[in-house]
């Protein structure tokens, strides 16, 4: 509990160090990253961002859903203890004992009271006006006890008459909650907040009208302004933001979903990694460059698309994607056909349109049942739509047509590897090893394997036999910096994201991987909290590739962990326009939310962010030991 209990969260280290994962996307790590550092999730996704000037994050712990922060063993605020007291007074007024019935007064005995109206409300004293205002509050809680809403809420208006009190209207407002009468217990509500701004029962109780309403930004709002008041104490509270964050996500997302360019594809660096988990194959007899084929027949596109893949960069993948939907146009690609559907249907699957990818895939099976690829990437989309069942099958398949094909060995493994299967994955990794030992990724993946099960000494061995065998390849030493860094080995980690880097640049300056640069700045933040410089990278592996979904969430983050926080509003919103299929964007959506509804709790309630810099005061005494510490 030692990290829980002051440490503020460990930077996003490519804490799972997932080497090419069946869908090596941002938000597959992030996931990953997020069940192991429950810590910074919640404090991003959760249950609002706490960020203090010195670029320390409070956060919740998951498991307890609890604030596990300085600010919690703080003393409460002068306005908390006031509200206790008032609603403690409340709560005496309304448990009317025998000992008090004499002094209290009745609902009868507001009977007695002189007629109330503003005519003769002006009539009044300031004294009866106040004595009054009492007797019709506590006749009010009366009758709402035994479910007299009409009464209460007829009481609660003369109440409010005589003198306009925010409990007064807060209960007014539990009675049209009861009712149902949402809009009105948003009017009485805003009513008692505007008299109370850190009345954190009548927020709940508009946060729960408007959640009623479909208005859920809205919600969320008022939810987390709740949370900060309160200290993120009660877990009722704290739930609601996360249901409310997930509402306004999904809501928003259709939004996006609708407006998305259907032919977008994600960035080359997602691309590679995705095309590159396929052992390469040269190209199919009769679409070699030296056989001449016109542009205008399906057979000529085939050529073209194959041959602009090659290039690995943006507009060669775009190329390729149009290529393979003009061949199949065309038509007329006699024994190329089902290699044409596997194709359009794996850049329709990076499209993010999986459906149609997925009746592709279906398509060039049923033309060539022999072609074990098909089943394979069929499997991964299966697998990333959360259907392991029909993923498990398709290898299956796969595998009776072919069991000496080190592919489908290969993604069999990638599918125990993201289930945490990591003994079965192993073995699949060495058998596509024994069947083919050039492709790289079975011994970095074994590697990576190896290093989760826990013997981190076969791993570091497996690594040090790849640079031994595959020197040029730069991914090696990208992955092998990953477990470094994960090891706290900053100085070796760095070398080696060094050497990947200064690769990548020679053997593809038109396509670098970006990789390298993000996991150096990752580096340099843990290391050393050396922030200009981690931006810095990043900022690099965005102009290399702007559309890099991982360069723009580690910014974000890096953004968050310094208190940037509208800085890191604009990335997290850059990470959703960039996600690819409607899981990914909610899941975007849902930080950017968070962040922004941080963000309007800031401007709507000063005083709460005074609240928060506060709690920030008493962290930024732990100072940088506590980052230290961290993992
Ligand atoms: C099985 O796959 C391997 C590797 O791709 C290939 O060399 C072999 O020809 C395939 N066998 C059949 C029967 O297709």
């Amino acid at each position: 509990m030692s990290r829980a209990s002051a440490a503020p969260p460990p930077m996003p280290p490519l804490a799972q160090p997932v080497a090419i994962p069946v869908e090596p996307s941002l938000w597959d790590r992030f996931t990953n990253w997020a069940s192991e550092n429950k810590a910074l999730v919640y404090t991003i996704a959760g249950v609002a961002v706490v960020v203090t000037s010195a670029g320390v994050v409070y956060y919740l712990n998951g498991d307890a859903q609890k604030p596990r922060s300085a600010a919690q063993s703080k003393p409460s605020k002068k306005e908390r203890r006031k509200r206790k007291e008032a609603e403690r007074q409340a709560e005496a007024s309304k448990s009317t004992s025998a000992g008090e019935q004499a002094k209290a007064p009745t609902v009868e005995a507001v009977d007695e009271l002189p007629e109330i109206n503003e005519d003769t409300v002006a009539t009044f004293t300031d004294e009866q006006r106040r004595d009054y205002a009492l007797q019709l509050k506590n006749a009010g809680n009366k009758a709402y006890g035994s479910k007299d809403y009409d009464r209460a809420i007829d009481l609660y208006s003369k109440a409010i008459l005589c003198k306009p009190d925010s409990i007064f209207y807060s209960n007014r407002a539990a009675c049209y909650n009861a009712q149902s009468v949402w809009d009105k217990v948003v009017e009485d509500t805003t009513a008692a907040i505007n008299l109370d701004p850190t009345y954190v029962k009548a927020l709940n109780r508009r946060a729960n009208a408007y959640e009623h309403l479909s208005q859920f930004s809205e919600s969320l709002l008022d939810y987390t302004a709740s949370c900060i008041i309160d200290e993120f104490k009660t877990e009722s509270s704290t739930n609601a933001v996360e249901r409310l964050l997930k509402k306004v996500a999904e809501q928003k997302a259709e939004e996006i979903l609708k407006s998305k360019d259907p032919n977008k594809l994600p960035s080359p660096t997602f691309v590679s990694n995705y095309i590159q988990s396929f052992r390469a194959k040269p190209r199919p007899e009769g679409l070699e460059d030296d056989v001449e084929l016109p542009e205008s027949t399906g057979k000529g596109q085939l050529q073209l698309g194959l041959k602009a893949m090659e290039k690995k960069t943006h507009e060669g993948y775009e190329e390729a994607a149009n290529a393979f939907e003009k061949a199949l146009e065309l038509g007329d690609l006699g024994e190329h056909e089902a290699l044409a559907y596997n194709l359009r249907g794996t850049f329709r699957n990076l499209r993010g349109a999986q459906e149609q990818a997925l009746q592709d895939m279906d398509k060039s099976i049923e033309l060539d049942p022999s072609y074990t690829q098909s089943y394979v990437k069929r499997a991964s989309m299966h697998l990333e739509m959360g259907d392991r069942a029909s993923a498990a099958a398709d290898l299956e398949q796969a595998l009776s047509q072919n069991d000496s094909d080190p592919d489908i060995y290969y993604h069999r493994a990638q599918l125990h590897f993201i289930h945490g299967e990591f003994q079965d994955a192993a073995k699949d990794y060495q058998k596509s090893i024994d069947l083919d030992s050039s492709f790289i990724f079975s011994h970095i993946q074994l590697g990576v394997t190896q290093y989760k099960m826990g013997s981190v000494a076969s791993s570091m061995a497996t690594f040090r036999r790849c640079v031994k065998n595959f020197d040029k390849v730069p991914d090696v030493y990208n992955y092998y910096g990953e477990l470094l860094l994960d090891q706290s080995k900053y100085d070796e980690a760095i070398q080696k994201f060094d050497t990947a880097m200064e690769m990548e640049k020679q053997t593809k300056p038109l396509a670098m991987n970006v990789l390298p640069l993000i996991n150096k700045a990752l580096a340099l933040f843990q290391q050393k909290a050396e922030f200009t410089e981690a931006e810095k990278l990043c900022e690099k592996a965005l102009i290399i590739d702007p559309e890099c979904d991982i360069a723009v969430a580690t910014m974000a983050q890096l953004l968050l962990q310094q208190g940037k926080i509208t800085e890191a509003l604009k990335y997290f919103e850059r990470a959703a326009e960039l996600a690819r299929t409607p899981g990914e964007i909610v899941n975007a959506l849902s930080y950017a939310e968070a962040t922004r509804t941080q963000i309007q709790v800031q401007e709507k309630y000063p005083q709460l962010a005074a609240k928060l810099q506060g709690m920030g005061a008493g962290a930024a005494g732990m100072g940088a030991g506590a980052f230290a510490g961290a993992r």
